[in-house]
C-alpha cells in the first residue's frame, strides 16, 4: 500500500528526536509499506538533500543501537523528501495537494508535529485547500489545548475538515508496549476478572515517576504544569484501561466507548475536594541518583516566581458498581528519586487472619517503565518455626525476557496504526474533552488559590502531603510500604 507521511514541523523536535528515529526503527525492521514517502515540510528553503543531511546529523543524538549505519540510512533516505511551506498561505498548500495529488498514494497521513497553536490554522487550511479527501488522515500531539476551552476549538475546526476517524490525536503512552498489555492482561485472562472489583481490591496506585527535570523545554513546561503534561492525558488513559468493563470487540469505539464511560464515573471535584484530595509540589534544589540537580526556579527559562506545578498526587473515585468507594490514587512528577511507572493493585486483607503476626494484602504491580513486568505480592509459610509464620514472596515476570524478540517503540508502533488506520491507540475527541472537563476545577482552584506548590526536594518521592494524602485512608505508596 503506498503513502505519503508528511510531517508539518519537519525540522523541529519532535520530529528528528522521536519520529524519525521511529519511522527508521520501521523501515530496518521490513514494517514501512512499500512505496511510501516521507515529506518534510517547515518554513526555510531547503532541497531534498540538504534536509537528509539534517536528520543524519541527528541521528547522532539518537542512542546507538537505534542509529543506522551509513548504507542504512542511505536506503532510508531516498524515501525522505522536503517541501518549504509558509504554514500561513493558502497557495502553498494547494501546492502541497498537487504534490500529493500527483504521486497518487493510497494513504495520505499528515501529521501536525508543530507547535499546538497552529493547529487550527493548518487544519482549516487543509480543508480549504481539499487536503481533506477519504484516505487523508491527520496526526495531532499532544499537547490538546490548554484546557476545555481550547481543546473544544481545536477539535471544532479539526471536526470542519475531517470526520472522526480520520483525526488521530497521539497519547505516545497508548503506544507503549507495556501500556497495550494492560488490555491483555485484563480481557485476554479470566484470572483476574471475578477479583477486578470492589469487593477484592482496597486501592489502586498509578505512579509515573521522572527523575530527570525540565531541561530546556522550560518555556513550555512552565506553560503546562504536571496536571496538564501528565494527568490529564497519560495517567487518566491508563485510569481507563484498569477501571473500564470489557469492550463488546476489539473495534477502536467499542473500545473508546468504555473508556469514556470511565472518564464520565470519575468523581468530580468540589472546592472543598480539590483542597483535600490533591497535592501539588514543586522541585527545589537537591540530589538525584547521587549528583546534584538545581530546583525547577533555576532551570533554563523557567521565569522567576513560578508557581507551576512539576508533582501532583490526587486521589479520586470511579462512581459506578465495580469501583464505589475504591481509591485512586495518582501521582507524577519531575525530580523524583528515580524513573518508575507503574500500577499497584492493592488486594484486601484476608477477612479473618488464622496466622500470627500481621496480617498482608496481596497485591499486583503492573511495572510499565523503565522495566516492564509483572509482580504477584503473596504470603507463604516457610516452614522454619513452631509457628507458621507468613513470608512476603513475590511472582515475577519480566515481559522483555518472556519475548525476547525486540519490542515495538510507542511512536513505531502508532506510526504504522496511522498509516495503516487503526484507530486502537488514538484518543477519541470525547475521550479527551471529558478528561478536560475532569481536570478543570482543580486547575481553576489552583489559579485562585493564593498558597502555590508546596515545595519538595529533588531526588525525593515529593512533598510530604503527598503520603499523607494517602495514609488518610490507612494505606501507603508502594514505595513506603
Ligand atoms: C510527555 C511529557 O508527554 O511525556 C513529558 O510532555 C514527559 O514531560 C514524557 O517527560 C514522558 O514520556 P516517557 O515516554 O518518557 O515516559
Amino acid at each position: 500500500m503506498s503513502f505519503d507521511l508528511v510531517l508539518f514541523g519537519g525540522t523541529g523536535d519532535l520530529t528528528w528526536r522521536k519520529l524519525m528515529p521511529a519511522l527508521f526503527q520501521a523501515f530496518r525492521h521490513g514494517k514501512l509499506p512499500a512505496q511510501g514517502r516521507i515529506l518534510a515540510v517547515a518554513r526555510d528553503e531547503r532541497s531534498d538533500d540538504d534536509y537528509r543531511r539534517f536528520i543524519h546529523e541527528r541521528f547522532e543524538e539518537v542512542e546507538s543501537a537505534k542509529r543506522p549505519s551509513d548504507e542504512e540510512f542511505a536506503r532510508f533516505a531516498e524515501l525522505l523528501h522536503y517541501r518549504r511551506m509558509d504554514l500561513s498561505k493558502p497557495d502553498d498548500y494547494a501546492g502541497l495537494k498537487a504534490c500529493i495529488d500527483e504521486r497518487g498514494a493510497a494513504t495520505v497521513v499528515l501529521f501536525l508535529a508543530t507547535s499546538p497553536h497552529l493547529f487550527t490554522q493548518i487544519c482549516a487550511q487543509l480543508g480549504r485547500a481539499g487536503l481533506n479527501g477519504p484516505n487523508v488522515r491527520v496526526v495531532l500531539e499532544k499537547p490538546l489545548g490548554h484546557d476545555l476551552q481550547s481543546a473544544l476549538e481545536i477539535n471544532r475546526t479539526v471536526a470542519a475538515s475531517f470526520s472522526e476517524r480520520q483525526a488521530l490525536r497521539i497519547d505516545h503512552y497508548l503506544g507503549k508496549p507495556s501500556v497495550q498489555n494492560l488490555m491483555a492482561l485484563r480481557f485476554g485472562n479470566a484470572l483476574f476478572e471475578p477479583l477486578w472489583r470492589r469487593e477484592s481490591i482496597a486501592n489502586i496506585e498509578i505512579t509515573l515517576a521522572e527523575s530527570i527535570g525540565v531541561g530546556t523545554r522550560g518555556e513550555f513546561y512552565d506553560r503546562t504544569g504536571a496536571m496538564r503534561d501528565m494527568i490529564q492525558n497519560h495517567a487518566l488513559q491508563l485510569l481507563t484501561m484498569i477501571a473500564m468493563e470489557a469492550p463488546a470487540s476489539s473495534d477502536a469505539d467499542a473500545i473508546r466507548d468504555e473508556k469514556l464511560k470511565v472518564l464520565r464515573s470519575l468523581k468530580p471535584f468540589s472546592e472543598a475536594d480539590v483542597a483535600r484530595d490533591v497535592v501539588r509540589g514543586q522541585y527545589r534544589a537537591g540530589q538525584v541518583n547521587g549528583k546534584p540537580a538545581p530546583g525547577y526556579l533555576e532551570e533554563v527559562r523557567v521565569p522567576p516566581g513560578s508557581r507551576t506545578e512539576t508533582f501532583v498526587a490526587l486521589r479520586t473515585e470511579v462512581q459506578n458498581w465495580r469501583w464505589a468507594g475504591v481509591p485512586f490514587y495518582l501521582r507524577t512528577g519531575k525530580r523524583l528519586a528515580m524513573p518508575d511507572a507503574h500500577i499497584v493493585i492493592n488486594f484486601r486483607t484476608v477477612p479473618h487472619a488464622i496466622f500470627p503476626g500481621a496480617n498482608r494484602a496481596n497485591k499486583l504491580v503492573i511495572k510499565l517503565q523503565p522495566e516492564d513486568g509483572l509482580e504477584l505480592h503473596l504470603l507463604a509459610a516457610k516452614g522454619s518455626g513452631q509457628h507458621e509464620l507468613l513470608s512476603p514472596v513475590s511472582l515475577d515476570l519480566d515481559f522483555d525476557k518472556a519475548f525476547a524478540t525486540e519490542r515495538v517503540g510507542a511512536y513505531e508502533r502508532l506510526l504504522l496504526d496511522a498509516i495503516a488506520g487503526r484507530l486502537n491507540l488514538f484518543v477519541r475527541s470525547d475521550e479527551q474533552e471529558q478528561a478536560w472537563r475532569w481536570v478543570e476545577p482543580v486547575l481553576d482552584h489552583w489559579e485562585r488559590d493564593g498558597s502555590g506548590p508546596r515545595p519538595y526536594a529533588a531526588g525525593s518521592w515529593g512533598p510530604p502531603a503527598a503520603s499523607a494524602l494517602i495514609a488518610r485512608d490507612g494505606f501507603a505508596w508502594d514505595e513506603e510500604q
